[in-house]
């Protein structure tokens, strides 16, 4: 289980490992015990958010690991409907309350937009780019107040992070997007990457999709691997830090074990294939 102690460094010096636990859809319950059995089998790093419901489960599953605060990583994030400073100041209060920690290694803003502006079909009919800047500076100023080690945004695009970048004194770190075979945006991924920016791959597995389609099981029969080890390692080869999620332990443990490679010819196999 290597791969789940290696660093990426983000431009402040901090260091967030390759591999977490991702924990959308799990119920406070499955939290504190997905947390726990985590923490207690290698994982040093876990991904939650405000919205999720689920943040006082994870601080239960934290403490009752018996893990030190100190050795694992904990992302949250502020909601895509907190659009205010004091919106946002009062999320990142709620979560280290929730949590019950002293800090918080990751803060991200959860989306650009509330979620009902984000997932429309036509155009985007407001940006918010002012509000970003308002919440931004509730995030800068926890970071300063030394209450979250790190900032960063989520499925923000290209003009999202343009907005920022222009206007902000501490740059955003990190961007947490969407990211798996058969979805991808590598121009996001590379304007990130110049711009200092660690970006990390959610549903790496498709939130499920990929665990049965016939391409991925093919290469993952020539590994002798899931085709959630294929999906994950997959990301992980494009360099990104991967957020697998699973509620059971099997999996989790199966998730972490990515010490094989997929061959260049197989990579390239995985990046023609079109998932519907
Ligand atoms: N920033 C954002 O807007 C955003 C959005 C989505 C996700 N995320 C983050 O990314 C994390 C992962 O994404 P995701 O939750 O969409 O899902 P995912 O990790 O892509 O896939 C999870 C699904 O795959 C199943 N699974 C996992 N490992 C498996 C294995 N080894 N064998 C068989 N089945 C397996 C899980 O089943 P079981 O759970 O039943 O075991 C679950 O149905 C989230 O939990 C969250 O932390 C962030």
């Amino acid at each position: 289980m290597t791969q789940l102690k290696e660093v990426f460094t983000f431009s402040n010096g901090l260091e967030i490992p390759a591999i977490g636990l991702g924990t959308w859809q799990m119920s406070p319950e499955e939290a504190e015990q997905m947390t726990a059995y985590a923490l207690n089998n290698g994982y040093i790093h876990i991904d939650t958010a405000r919205t999720y419901v689920n943040e006082e489960g994870v601080g239960k599953g934290m403490k009752a690991s018996g893990v030190n605060r100190e050795d694992f990583f904990l992302t949250t994030k502020v909601s895509a409907f907190s659009k205010t400073y004091d919106e946002a100041k009062k999320d990142i209060e709620d979560s280290l309350t929730a949590l019950d920690t002293e800090y918080l290694d990751l803060v991200i803003i959860h989306a650009p937009r509330p979620w009902d502006k984000m997932h429309t079909d036509g155009p985007i009919e407001k940006m918010y780019f002012e509000e970003n800047l308002q919440v931004w500076r509730a995030l800068e100023e926890a970071y300063e107040a030394g209450k979250v080690k790190a900032i960063g945004v989520s499925n923000f695009e290209i003009d999202d992070l343009v907005n920022l970048l222009e206007n902000v004194k501490i740059k955003p770190m990190l961007n947490q997007i969407k990211y798996h075979i058969g979805f991808r945006d590598e121009q996001l991924v590379q304007y990130c990457q110049e711009n200092d920016m660690i970006v990390e791959a959610y549903s790496p597995i498709g939130t499920g999709k990929l665990l049965n389609n016939p391409d991925i099981q093919t290469i993952a029969d020539k590994y002798n691997k899931s085709t959630a080890q294929i999906a994950i390692r997959y990301c992980y080869q494009k360099g990104l830090v991967v957020l697998p999620k699973s509620v059971h332990e099997e999996y989790v443990d199966n998730n972490a074990d990515l010490d094989f490679e997929i061959l260049a010819t197989d990579m390239d196999y995985l990046n023609r294939l079109v998932i519907n």
